[in-house]
C-alpha cells in the first residue's frame, strides 16, 4: 500500500515537486491525495495540477487563525491520507490544527468529521525492539537548518549571515512548538568560501530534494523510525550504557574498556609517519 500524504505549501513548491517527480520515477512508493496552499496565487498550485493532482486552496486573510485552520482541517477531511507533509507551509500550526492529525486517535475532535488515518506507525528503537508509536501528530516539516539552530522563516539567510561553516537541512514531526519536534533525518551541507545567499541556498535546497522524498519512503517502508540516541540525555550513565550495547565507543577509563582506535585518513598517517622521520614534531598531537 502506497502511503498517502496531503502535501501543504505556500509558494513555489519545489519540494512538493520533488515529492512527486519521486513518485514518477517510482523512487517513493506513495500517493499524493491532495495538494493544499494558504495562497490561492501559489506556482505550487499549477505545478501540482500538472502532475495530474487535486489542489485545494483557501487564503488565511481576514479571517482568525482559529478560524482558518478549522476550514483547513475541514477541506482536508474530504481527502484520505496518512500524514500532513509541510513543503514550505508559511503558517504556524496551533494545536487545533495537530490534534486533529494525532497518531493512533481514529477519531478527531467532534467538531471535525472523521478522518481515516490509519496505517500502523511504528516507532524503532534498536533497545526494546519495535513498540508502537501511541502519540505524535501526523505532521512532517522540513526545515532549512540544523534545527534547533536557526529556526524561523528565514532560516538560510539568518545562518548565512551568521557565518556558519556548516549548515544543514531537518526534516522533523511536527509538536506544538514552532521548527520544533522528533527529528526524522538531518543532514549538512558547507558554505564554501566564494559562497553568497544564493549559492548557499541552491545547495541546501538540492539537499531538501533529496532528503523529503528519502524520508517519506523510508516511512512508507518502515514506518516512522525514531532512532534511541535522539531521546537521551547525553549523560555518562546513557553513553556506557550504548557503550556496553555495542553503539558507540566507550569513553576512556570507562567499564567497558578502551575506545577503539579511531580511524586515521593515509594521508594523515602518512605526514605522521614522515614527521616522525624527520624528527620535526609536526606529527604530534598538540592541546587546544
Ligand atoms: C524550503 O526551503 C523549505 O525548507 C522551507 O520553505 C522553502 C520552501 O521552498 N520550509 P519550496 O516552496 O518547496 O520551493
Amino acid at each position: 500500500m502506497p502511503l498517502k500524504v496531503a502535501i501543504l505549501v505556500s509558494g513555489r513548491g519545489s519540494n512538493m515537486a520533488s515529492i512527486l517527480e519521486a513518485i514518477k520515477e517510482k523512487r517513493l512508493d506513495a500517493q499524493v491525495s491532495v495538494v493544499f496552499s494558504n495562497n490561492p496565487e501559489a506556482p505550487a498550485l499549477s505545478t501540482a495540477r500538472k502532475f495530474g493532482v487535486r489542489t485545494e486552496s483557501l487564503s488565511h486573510r481576514g479571517m482568525s487563525r482559529r478560524e482558518h485552520e478549522e476550514r483547513v482541517v475541514e477541506i482536508l477531511s474530504r481527502y484520505e491520507f496518512d500524514f500532513v507533509v509541510l513543503a514550505g507551509y508559511m503558517r504556524v500550526l496551533t494545536p487545533l490544527f495537530l490534534e486533529a492529525f494525532k497518531s493512533g486517535s481514529k477519531k478527531i475532535p467532534s467538531e471535525y468529521k472523521q478522518l481515516t488515518l490509519e496505517p500502523q506507525l511504528i516507532v524503532k528503537t534498536k533497545a526494546e525492539g519495535d513498540v508502537t508509536a501511541t502519540s505524535f501528530f501526523r505532521v512532517i516539516n522540513i526545515h532549512p537548518s540544523l534545527l534547533p539552530a536557526f529556526p524561523g522563516a528565514h532560516a538560510y539567510e539568518d545562518a548565512f549571515n551568521y557565518g556558519v561553516r556548516l549548515s544543514g537541512i531537518t526534516v522533523h514531526l511536527v509538536d506544538e512548538k514552532v521548527d520544533h519536534g522528533a527529528i526524522l533525518a538531518q543532514e549538512t551541507f558547507v558554505r564554501l568560501e566564494n559562497d553568497d545567499l544564493e549559492s548557499f541556498k541552491a545547495r541546501g535546497l538540492a539537499l531538501e530534494h533529496k532528503m523529503l522524498p528519502q524520508v517519506l519512503q523510508d516511512i512508507s517502508r518502515r514506518g516512522i523510525s525514531i532512532l534511541p540516541f535522539k531521546r537521551g540525555d547525553g549523560s555518562a550513565e546513557e553513553v556506557l550504557s550504548e557503550a556496553k550495547a555495542g553503539r558507540m565507543p566507550a569513553l576512556p577509563g570507562s567499564e567497558a574498556g578502551e575506545p577503539p582506535a579511531l580511524p586515521v585518513p593515509s594521508a594523515v598517517s602518512e605526514l605522521a609517519e614522515a614527521s616522525a622521520i624527520s624528527g620535526s614534531g609536526a606529527g604530534e598531537p598538540t592541546a587546544q
